[in-house]
C-alpha cells in the first residue's frame, strides 16, 4: 500500500462523531475543499440530489427558533427541557450544515437510490471534515421530517431534509470511540440465505 493510500485508509478507519465542539469551524477555501467531497458521492443518473445549506453566526439563532417551532408543531406538549437542549445546540454550534435532498420522484432512478446518494454525500462530508482535522456529528430527529420546517428552509415536497451536521473543532482530541470489529457484519455467500453474527441475540 502506498503512503498516501494508507493515510486515506487510516482516516476512514479513525473517524467518529462528536458534538462536543468549539471554534474554529472550517471556512473559505478550506471549507469549499471539504464540501467538494460531496461531489464524489456515487450518484445513479447524475441527479446530484444533495444540497448543502451553511448556517453560521446570527442565522443559527433563527434556525434554532424554527427548530423549536417545529418541535411544538409536532408535539404541543414537548417538554421545556427538550426544547432548551435543542435550542442551545442549534444556536451555538460553530457551524451547522443542513443536508437537503432535491428529489425527483418521477425520474426513472428510484427515489430510494436518490436518497441513498444523499446519504453517501453525507458520509463523504463527515469523512472530509475528519480528514481535515475537524469534528462533526450528523443529527436528525423528528424535525427533519416536518414538511413545514423543510419548506421554510427551501425544500418543499417532494424535496426534504436528510439531517443536520454540527461542525467545529473537537474539544477533546481523543474523543474517538472504539471501532467495533466488522466480522459480525460480513459473511460469505454459499448459495443459501445468509445470516450474520450481528443478528444473533
Ligand atoms: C441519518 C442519520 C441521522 C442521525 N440522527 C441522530 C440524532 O438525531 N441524534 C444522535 O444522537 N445521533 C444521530 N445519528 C447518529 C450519529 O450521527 C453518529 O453516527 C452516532 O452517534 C455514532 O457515532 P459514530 O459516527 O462515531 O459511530 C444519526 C445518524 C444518521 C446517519
Amino acid at each position: 500500500m502506498k503512503k498516501h493510500e494508507k493515510i486515506a485508509l487510516d482516516s476512514l478507519l479513525s473517524r467518529s462523531s462528536t458534538d462536543d465542539l468549539t471554534s474554529p469551524a472550517p471556512k473559505g477555501d478550506e471549507l469549499e475543499t471539504i464540501l467538494s467531497a460531496v461531489m464524489r458521492a456515487p450518484d445513479h443518473g447524475k441527479l446530484r440530489p444533495w444540497r448543502l445549506v451553511l448556517v453560521h453566526g446570527e442565522a443559527r439563532v433563527t434556525l434554532a427558533e424554527r427548530v423549536v417551532a417545529s418541535m411544538k408543531r409536532i408535539d404541543p406538549d414537548v417538554p421545556e427541557k427538550k426544547i432548551e437542549k435543542r435550542y442551545n445546540r442549534f444556536s451555538t454550534m460553530p457551524l451547522i450544515i443542513v443536508l437537503g435532498m432535491h428529489l425527483k420522484p418521477e425520474d426513472k432512478i428510484p427515489l430510494i437510490e436518490q436518497e441513498l446518494a444523499v446519504g453517501a454525500a453525507g458520509m463523504n462530508l463527515l469523512n472530509a471534515l475528519h480528514a481535515a482535522g475537524y469534528g462533526a456529528v450528523w443529527v436528525s430527529g423528528e424535525i427533519t421530517y416536518d414538511p413545514v420546517f423543510a419548506a421554510e428552509l427551501g425544500f418543499p415536497a417532494p424535496h426534504g431534509l436528510a439531517g443536520f451536521f454540527f461542525v467545529g473543532t473537537p474539544k477533546d482530541e481523543d474523543h474517538h470511540s472504539k471501532r467495533r470489529p466488522v466480522a459480525p457484519y460480513v459473511t460469505e455467500w454459499t448459495g443459501e440465505p445468509v445470516s450474520f453474527g450481528a443478528d444473533k441475540d
